[in-house]
């Protein structure tokens, strides 16, 4: 069995948790390897609904190993709810969980430096999701950052949060009540550890140990390749390594260990937060893909930014990444239009591009040139298998295909985790087809 990576390719919110989900009962292990709880993977398990931030969706499968990876940044809290809400739903968490003890914690008081820094950026702020992201991994490359496993050894965690406290209040001009305490956030540790230790572990290792042992493992990436800090809109991009890239240190693993890119893309696009969007919809056709594809972020409910699928940003994130083969998600958000866009390329200053610019400011003037295609006359929803699809969506997909690099091998045709079709031809050498069925469709 191959271990296989399953990456966003636009900006996050692509529908990786439900690919995750429907994957995750083939693998032996499933592996986060950066970004927080600023993640929302929404998974539908017959009628529930439940969003999971920070422990990885094949938790809802008995049998699954379930790893957050040093690349992770660690909110007690969250964890701690998330845990407890997974309980109240019979999920079985012991020792099918384990995290790094190198995945750096976020503090309260990385959640008051972003929320100063988000203010003095004025107009150019970013629209965080105001997790304490930034500042975590601030922390953890300026290393003074606090880890798991310092979580075991009070004194020299009393040390790094009373540095990193003064830090703050200093910094942020805190005083009297409003300063943040050391005591009151190292008891709060105190407490976390007791309660999380026995999955405080050397994930790297733990992970070698099962592929020798003949195990598989899906690595689960978060946020998108647009929202990568190298690769993405910067400064307009989330804090981690969110390329398939980010996973060999976030893990711990070695890159021939990942035998396949699964790219998750949507039909069309989306976007939370401030930065460049080319193809954005300011018109009712926006709305339109809004209120269809129900666009309002998992983790903090704002209406996400909607517009038509980028093709030149699809290429970027396939050369990135390694993708060959993708899932294409939402199709059905698209069924009963009359014509589709897709964007080939841009034009800046009258001039053609080359490709996806790296520089925000760029992005942010490009005139997108588009193809319009005809819309389906039947709808891709309730398609079962590749046959069922109908021909203009077929035509749709080769268009993309060709346009970005890569082939199509799963459609996503709704919320519900069968509404999928599986293009076999494509899955060829990834996944085990027949299995995955089975699973799926009993
Ligand atoms: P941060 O990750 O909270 O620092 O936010 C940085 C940017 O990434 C903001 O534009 C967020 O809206 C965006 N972002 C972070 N996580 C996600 C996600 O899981 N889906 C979509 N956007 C995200």
């Amino acid at each position: 069995m191959a271990n296989i990576a399953v990456i966003g390719m636009q900006w996050g919110d692509e529908g990786k948790g439900k690919i995750t989900d429907l994957l995750a009962a083939s693998f032996d292990m499933v592996a986060r390897y950066q970004g927080g709880h600023n993640a929302g993977h929404t998974v539908h398990v017959d009628d529930r609904k439940l969003i999971l931030h920070l422990i990885p969706s094949g938790i809802l499968h008995p049998g699954v190993l379930c790893l957050i990876g040093c690349g992770v940044v660690v909110s007690p809290d969250a964890m701690l709810r998330e845990m407890a809400e997974l309980r109240g739903l019979e999920v079985k968490i012991g020792d099918n969980l384990a995290v790094s003890r190198k995945a750096h914690l976020i503090l309260p008081y990385h959640t008051g430096l972003e929320t100063a820094g988000e203010e003095s950026l004025g107009d150019r702020k970013i629209g965080t999701t105001s997790r304490g992201i930034g500042p975590a991994y601030r922390d953890k490359t300026g290393r003074t950052g606090v880890r798991m496993g310092d979580l075991r050894h009070p004194g020299l965690l009393e040390e790094k949060i009373r540095h990193n406290v003064e830090q703050t209040n200093s910094i942020l001009g805190l005083t009297g009540k409003t300063r943040f305490d050391t005591g009151k956030i190292l008891a709060d540790c105190l407490s976390f550890a007791e309660r999380i230790d026995g999955h405080i572990r050397d994930v790297s290792l733990l992970i070698d140990r099962k592929l020798r042992e003949g195990a598989s493992i899906l690595f689960e990436g978060a946020q998108g390749t647009l929202l990568d800090v190298d690769h993405g809109t910067y400064p307009y991009v989330t804090s981690s390594s969110a390329v398939a890239g980010g996973i060999g240190p976030g893990l711990g693993v070695g890159p021939d260990k990942i035998d396949g890119v699964l790219g998750i893309i949507k039909a069309y696009t989306t976007r939370v937060g401030e930065g460049p969007f080319p193809t954005e919809l300011h018109d009712e056709g926006g709305a339109y893909l809004r209120e269809h594809g129900g666009e309002y972020g998992a983790t903090t409910g704002r209406p996400r930014r909607c517009g038509w699928f980028d093709a030149v940003a699809g290429a970027y994130a396939c050369r990135v990444n390694g993708v060959r083969r993708i899932v294409l998600t939402k199709a059905d958000v698209l069924d009963g239009l009359e014509e589709i866009k897709v964007c080939t390329g841009y034009r800046w200053k009258g001039e053609r591009l080359d490709g996806f610019p790296a520089e925000s400011w760029i992005l942010e003037d490009v005139e997108p040139e588009y193809v319009t295609l005809p819309g389906w006359k039947k709808p891709v929803r309730g398609a079962r298998d590749e046959s069922d699809l109908p021909a203009e969506f077929r035509d749709y997909c080769r268009f993309l295909e060709d346009r970005i690099g890569a082939q199509v091998a799963v459609v996503s045709t709704g919320v519900d985790r069968r509404e999928i079709v599986l293009i076999e031809a494509a899955l060829e050498g990834l996944l085990d087809v027949e299995r995955l069925r089975a699973r799926i469709f009993g």
